[in-house]
């Protein structure tokens, strides 16, 4: 078979753009209404998507007066999906900053258990400076820091998941014999930041461990996702540095001795969709006047770790001078390079770079017909930026639901996606192999 596409849906608010929830065709219901979510993981389902992902933040954010957020906690919502949908992958986020990793081990193989094997986990190590003044209120960790820490983190709950072997589970009623304790063992891990003696409370997970998702693009972030991650989400805002960092993470990968087709590159997509151009374009300008510049101004200035953009006017070009060294910068650092190289192409004012932002947050986004986006994605997909699409509709439910009438049936029929799924598991669908367990 050639190989083949995957296709994630990113949920997020009521859709991608930063004034959806205020579009008229932005889904009616609360955004703490368990049903908005199932419905759009059970669209994406009958699409054949590979997954769905949940992101998180673990503050609100300042600028909640004029923009829809609602953070449900991912786990305890994917956990709901999971009741309602039998073969899409669940993919969370959770904290290594900003949780212990014995809870996390325990929560996702909870939820790859309850769905039967489609749990993944997206590690963050939390870049909001926020959320360090809600737990236990010391200075942010610096990004370095956030990163070692998070290492000592993925070795820990990696033991735990793998604390149990497969076959420990006998549930002999008539011999009176549940496991077997020589195939359950403790981890003893003692190290920098934690000290875990385990085993997990659980039984190895139906998928061995849940799918390790991760976005982070900086260098470091780079090598981290080469040596875990399983699936990585990266934000582009053209070919070029998508093709580039593809090439770039694929070697990162082969260097630590793993194969690169296990780590599959998902860079965002965001498509306004209609049936002429000039008609997704208006679509997008619709939006676009929506949008508060006040509102992402101060977002701006979240992505650069609380730099002051007031005193800049709306309508002067920007240069990169106006912007911190990226390399100061310890919050996301490498969306704020994106945004830097778009500066120094375009000499956007701060209102056309507010505008562009608006669409996806530093995402790949486009307006066009179905056939322009399907020629989008089999461009980056065949020539060396993508694995496949973390897809961001800029409004819920209805972007989805033209993407996956009008843009799916046409890489069905170009053979790129496929048409029915073929195993259950995510592990199935992104084509990654069960990891080893340490009893054998
Ligand atoms: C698609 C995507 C989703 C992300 N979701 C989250 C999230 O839910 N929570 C979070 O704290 N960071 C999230 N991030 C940020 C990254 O995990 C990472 O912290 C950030 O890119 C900074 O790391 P870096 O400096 O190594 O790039 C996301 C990034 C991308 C591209």
């Amino acid at each position: 078979m050639t190989r083949q596409l995957h296709l994630n849906l990113f949920i997020h608010s009521r859709g991608h753009h930063e004034a959806s929830w205020r579009h008229p065709d932005a889904s009616p219901l609360a955004l703490t209404d368990v049903r908005y979510y199932q419905d759009l993981a059970r669209k994406a389902e009958a699409a054949h998507f590979d997954s769905i992902f949940l992101a998180d933040q673990l503050a609100l954010a300042e600028d909640v007066a004029q923009s829809a957020r609602a953070w449900l906690e991912p786990i305890t919502l994917l956990t709901a999906v999971a009741t309602v949908t039998e073969r899409i992958g669940l993919i969370g986020t959770a904290s290594t900053t900003y949780t212990e990793p014995f809870n996390l081990a325990r929560q996702f193989a909870s939820l790859d258990h309850i769905s039967n094997g489609r749990a993944a986990w997206n590690i963050v190590t939390s870049w909001l400076a926020l959320a360090a003044a809600n737990y236990g209120g010391s200075a942010p960790l610096s990004h370095a820091e956030r990163y070692v820490r998070g290492e000592e983190f993925m070795t820990v709950v990696k033991a735990l998941w793998d604390s149990w072997a497969e076959d420990a589970v006998l549930d002999d009623r008539a011999g009176g014999i549940y496991a077997k304790a020589d195939r359950i063992r403790p981890i003893a891990h003692r190290g920098d930041y934690y000290q875990v003696n385990g085993p997990l409370n659980l039984p190895r997970c139906p998928q061995g461990r849940p799918v390790l998702v991760q976005a982070g693009s900086s260098d470091t972030g780079r090598r981290f996702a080469a040596r875990h991650a399983e699936a990585v989400f990266t934000a582009h805002m053209e070919k070029a540095t998508a093709q580039a960092f593809y090439k770039d993470l694929k070697a990162l990968v082969e260097a630590e001795g793993r194969r690169p087709d296990q780590a599959l590159i998902l860079p965002g997509l965001s498509p306004m969709i209609a049936s002429t151009e000039a008609e997704a374009q208006r679509l997008a300008r619709e939006l676009n006047e929506l949008a508060d510049p006040e509102v992402g101004r101060k977002r701006l200035s979240g992505r650069f770790g609380g730099h002051d953009f007031s005193h800049l006017p709306l309508d002067r070009p920007l240069s990169p001078e106006d912007f911190p060294d990226p390399s100061s910068v310890e919050a996301a650092r490498s969306r704020t390079e994106v945004i830097l190289g778009l500066v120094r192409r375009e000499k956007p004012t701060l209102r056309q770079l507010l505008a562009s932002l608006a669409g996806a947050r530093g995402h790949f986004t486009m307006a066009g017909t179905p056939e322009q986006v399907a020629d989008l994605i089999e461009d980056w997909f065949t020539d060396g930026a993508a694995d496949g699409f973390n897809t961001k509709p800029p409004v819920l439910p209805q972007m989805l639901a033209v993407f996956v009438e009008e843009v799916v049936p046409r890489l069905q029929r170009r053979g790129l996606f496929r048409t029915e799924y073929a195993g259950k598991t995510l592990r199935d669908h992104y084509g990654l192999a069960t990891p080893e367990s340490a009893f054998n």
